[in-house]
């Protein structure tokens, strides 16, 4: 019997035919493999040893060890049974000096795992940035410059020059709200930054680096669909007074329009642009470049916020209150599949979204592998089930999804959390590497046969 039998009954008949049933990771958080092959320092490389930036001072030198193990990794995708698999690029294997100079063997991995995944019969979903910026360029300013954007236009142009006989689907960015926000405000991911003049100035140079790619692969591979991939909340006051009211408008001005707003022809939203108080480094025509129309869109969701008014905190000047009696993870995160389903269905009504894919999405739990040898995560099969629940909702309501990818498809490098937070469907050993499905990788295999067999 599965783990979750009180679970309500999944809609599985929902879902289209054709929907895609994937998993997700990202290179710096499984490859290891660091100083292989011409790579060089990302960001990650240089934040993940600075003293207390991550916890139980962890790194991805080795991680899963993805960059030697990835056929193994590639059938266990097809003992899931999904038909995609969301990958990233790790820009300083392929560019490692962050100019112009192609470091081939760093390409050839890439080649060898599309090539591996395409034998297998699952179709690669290319992300070109997840946060692994090339040491070389945040010495010469990082995401502060424009110079950066323009340079992620001439990698993207590399890799998709390269790989784009074989990838048709491909996304520029990986939640640029936490490369800027996280990592040049908060100071909690490389680089490690806590200046707001920097971080919204990084915020726009992402933008525009996304829309740079957009042309960048579009010009080398016909036919592409090109997509953007940001993470988002729902938003909820902590009470009715005015101040909190105000309070979530700026929290989601913060963290969802000011990133989807530009994406969508809208323009920077002229609230958020007076909160920050720091002029954006516009160009003619780079707004355009931004809001270039995308072939998908692909949504992050991982958790609901509830907000307070909070005027002498930092920006947006909203702070989060933590909900007593609620559901979390092992992030603390509070656990709200409704909160996919709104995201879903803002996207589709009020940004007219016609693609939509939901790129990650998933849990972390202290997961151990058992007396018995498997590894037992009913709270991770709920999560996935309660989830994958709400997608069906959107979907009978209208919202054009077209896939969902589990995040993740691996226990792996969770930033600053370390190896201590596992998200994955299958248990890495970090010390010996072995790789065990869990119940919850069962539980999606089961589903995707499900529908399958249903369309068939
Ligand atoms: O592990 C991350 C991933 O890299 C980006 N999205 C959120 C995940 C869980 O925190």
């Amino acid at each position: 019997m599965s783990e979750s039998a009180d679970a309500p009954a999944l809609d599985l008949a929902a879902f289209p035919a054709g929907f895609t049933w994937g998993t997700a990771t990202s290179a710096y958080q499984i490859e290891g493999a660091v100083a292989e092959d011409g790579r060089a320092p990302s960001i990650w490389d240089t934040f993940s040893r600075v003293p207390g930036a991550v916890d139980g001072g962890d790194h991805g030198d080795t991680a899963c060890d993805h960059y030697h193990r990835w056929p193994e990794d590639v059938a266990l995708m097809r003992t899931l049974g999904t038909d995609a698999y969301r990958l990233s690029v790790a820009w300083p294997r392929v560019l490692p000096f962050g100019d112009g100079r192609v470091n081939g063997p760093g390409l050839d991995f890439y080649d060898r795992l599309v090539d591996g995944l395409l034998e297998a019969g699952i179709t690669p979903s290319v992300t070109l940035y997840h946060w692994d910026l090339p040491q070389a360029l945040q010495d010469r300013g990082g995401w502060n410059e424009r110079g950066t954007a323009e340079a992620l236009a001439g990698y993207a142009s590399a890799v998709a020059g390269r790989l784009g006989d074989r990838v048709t689907q491909w996304a520029t960015l990986n939640e640029p709200l936490c490369s800027a926000w996280i990592g040049h405000l908060e100071g909690r991911m490389a680089p490690g930054l806590t200046d707001l003049p920097t971080a919204v100035r990084a915020s726009y140079h992402l933008l525009l680096a996304h829309g740079l790619a957009v042309q960048a692969v579009r010009a080398a591979v016909p036919g592409a669909q090109v997509g953007l991939v940001t993470n988002h909340s729902t938003v909820e006051p902590a009470s009715t007074r005015p101040e909190d009211l105000a309070a979530a408008a700026r929290m989601d001005g913060h963290t969802n329009r000011w990133w989807l707003d530009p994406v969508y022809g809208r323009g920077f939203p002229a609230d958020m642009r007076e909160l920050y108080g720091v002029e954006l480094p516009e160009r003619p025509g780079d707004l355009e470049t931004i809001a270039a129309p995308l072939d998908w869109h692909g949504l992050n969701y991982y958790f609901p916020v509830t907000v307070e008014d909070d005027p002498g905190g930092p920006v947006p000047h909203a702070r989060e209150v933590r909900l007593a009696d609620v559901p979390r993870t092992y992030m603390d995160w509070q656990v709200d599949a409704g909160g996919l389903e709104a995201l879903l269905m803002r996207l589709t009504d009020d940004y007219g979204v016609s693609r939509l894919y939901v790129t990650e999405n998933g849990s972390a739990y202290p997961d151990a592998v058992g007396p018995d040898g498997a590894v037992h995560d009913p709270e991770r099969t709920a999560y996935l089930e309660g989830h994958l629940a709400a997608c069906a909702r959107a979907v009978r309501k209208g919202a054009p999804l077209a896939g969902y990818y589990a995040w993740s498809l691996l226990d792996n490098f969770e930033w600053a959390y370390g190896y201590d937070k596992r998200f994955g469907l299958v248990h890495v050993d970090y010390e010996t590497q072995k790789r065990t499905v869990k119940t919850s990788g069962r539980r999606y295999a089961e589903i995707i046969r499900a529908h399958r067999e249903a369309q068939a």
